[in-house]
C-alpha cells in the first residue's frame, strides 16, 4: 500500500472507495486494519506520559478508528472526520461545536425531528436560541442574519419532505458574515452531493444509514472542510467523551467498499419505482428530487451527481382500515424507522413531521420508501398488491 497514491482526490470515486484509509503500516500487511479493542495503553517511557503527541488513551481511536475517519474524510473531500456513536450524535456535536449562549442558530425547518428536538431542549437550557427558516429561502437567508447569529443548519434534501436547499447561495451569504455553514448531508451519502465544492464548512454524515448499510450499526461522523473546523470539531468531541466503537467502526468501514455498488442499485430502483408511483391513480405525488415534477429539481440537477434511494410519496385521501391493510400486508417492504439498508422500508410519515411554519395540505398521507437491493419489479409487485388492498 506504501507505493499507492496518498492523494485521492484525482481518483473515481469507486477507486476512493476502495483505498481511502488504507495503510498497510495499520494493517500488519492485511487488507484491513486490526481492531483493538481497547481502553488502556501501556506506556513504556515517562516522557510519553503527559504532554505528548502520542496517543495515551483508546478513547481517542485505534487504527480501525483512524481508517475509518481517513475513509469519510477523504469520501466528502475534507480534511478529517469526528467519529461519533450514532447520526443523532453528530449532528449534536457540529451544532455544540458552533453554539455560543446568548447566540441564536439559524436553523432549516425541514429538519431531522431528533436534530430539532437537541436545538428546542438542551441547546434552549443553555441559552442557544433556534431560528427555523424556510429551506427554500436561498440567499434571502440574508435579511434572517444578525450579530447575534452562530451559525445556519442545513439538511438537504429535508427530512421526510425533501425540499432540496439552495445550498450555494446559503453558503454565500453566510461568508459574507463570516458565519459557519453546517450540513446533514446523509441523504447523499455524501456521495451525490460535495459539500465542501459548495461553501459547507461542516458536513455530517449518519453512517448509520448508507455507509453501514446492513441495519445493524450505528454510526456518525463530523467531516470538516478545513483545519480550523476539524480543530474545534475534534476539540469538542473530545470535551464531551463521544468516541466510536472498534467493532462498529470496523463494520462501517467495511460497509463504504461496497456502498458505491449498492447504491448505483438502489438509486436506480428508486427511479423506477418513483416513475411507476407516479403513474398510479392512488398516488397523489411522489417527492423525489430527481423527478422533473420535483419543485426544486433544477436545483438538485445543478448540485448533486445522483440520487439515492430514499423518496416520499403522498397519496390521495385512503379509508384508514384499509391504508393500515394495505401496509402491513406487504410481502417484501417492511415499516421501520430507518433508512438506507440492503433492506425496503415504507413507513407512514405524517405523525413525525414537526415544522414551526404552518402544516402543508396534502389531500392523503405521506409515506417514506427507502429502497433496498431487492428487485425493482419485485418490489413494483409489492406495491402494487398493496394498493389493491386500499380498493374494495
Ligand atoms: C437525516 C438524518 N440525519 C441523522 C439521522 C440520525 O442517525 P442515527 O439513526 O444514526 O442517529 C437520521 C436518522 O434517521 C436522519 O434521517
Amino acid at each position: 500500500m506504501s507505493q499507492r497514491p496518498r492523494d485521492l482526490s484525482k481518483l473515481r470515486l469507486e477507486t476512493r472507495l476502495v483505498l481511502a484509509g488504507r495503510d498497510s503500516a495499520r494493517s500488519e500487511g492485511a487488507v484491513n486494519p486490526a481492531v483493538h479493542r481497547a481502553t488502556t495503553l501501556l506506556i513504556a517511557d515517562t516522557d510519553d506520559l503527559y504532554n505528548t503527541p502520542k496517543s495515551t488513551y483508546a478513547l481517542d481511536g485505534m487504527a480501525v478508528q483512524q481508517a475509518l475517519r481517513e475513509a469519510v474524510a477523504a469520501i466528502e473531500g475534507g480534511v478529517d472526520a469526528a467519529l461519533t456513536p450514532s447520526g443523532l450524535a453528530a449532528c449534536t456535536l457540529a451544532l455544540t461545536t458552533v453554539a455560543r449562549a446568548g447566540g441564536e442558530r439559524l436553523v432549516t425547518d425541514a429538519l431531522y425531528a431528533p436534530t430539532r428536538r437537541f436545538c428546542d431542549t438542551t441547546l434552549r437550557r443553555l441559552g442557544v436560541r433556534t431560528r427555523y427558516f424556510d429551506p427554500r429561502l436561498g440567499a434571502a437567508i440574508a435579511e434572517l442574519m444578525t450579530p447575534d447569529t452562530c451559525g445556519v443548519f442545513l439538511e438537504s434534501p429535508g427530512s421526510l419532505t425533501f425540499e432540496v436547499q439552495d445550498v450555494p447561495a446559503i453558503a454565500a451569504a453566510a461568508r459574507a458574515r463570516n458565519l459557519p455553514v453546517l450540513l446533514d448531508n446523509t441523504w447523499s451519502a455524501g456521495i451525490f452531493f460535495q459539500p465542501f465544492e459548495h461553501g459547507v464548512d461542516v458536513s455530517i454524515q449518519a453512517l448509520t444509514k448508507y455507509q453501514g448499510g446492513h441495519a445493524d450499526v450505528f454510526m456518525g461522523a463530523v467531516v470538516s472542510a478545513n483545519e480550523h473546523w476539524a480543530q474545534r470539531v475534534l476539540a469538542t468531541c473530545k470535551q464531551i467523551g463521544m468516541s466510536a466503537a472498534p467493532d462498529d467502526a470496523y463494520l462501517v468501514l467495511r460497509g463504504m467498499r461496497t456502498l458505491g455498488l449498492r447504491l448505483e442499485r438502489q438509486s436506480a430502483s428508486a427511479l423506477q419505482i418513483a416513475h411507476w408511483l407516479e403513474s398510479r391513480a392512488e398516488v397523489a405525488e411522489v417527492i423525489c428530487p430527481a423527478l422533473p415534477s420535483h419543485p426544486d429539481h433544477a436545483i438538485w440537477a445543478r448540485d448533486f451527481s445522483g440520487c439515492s434511494g430514499v423518496f416520499g410519496c403522498v397519496l390521495n385521501a385512503v379509508d384508514p382500515a384499509r391504508f393500515k391493510a394495505m401496509l402491513e400486508g406487504y410481502a417484501i417492504f417492511a415499516m421501520g424507522f430507518s433508512w438506507g439498508g440492503y433492506e425496503s422500508l415504507i413507513v407512514p410519515t405524517d405523525d413525525n413531521i414537526r415544522r414551526a411554519s404552518a402544516p402543508q395540505a396534502r389531500p392523503g398521507p405521506l409515506l417514506r420508501l427507502s429502497i433496498g437491493l431487492e428487485h425493482a419489479d419485485d418490489l413494483i409487485a409489492d406495491l402494487e398488491a398493496g394498493f389493491a388492498r386500499l380498493t374494495p
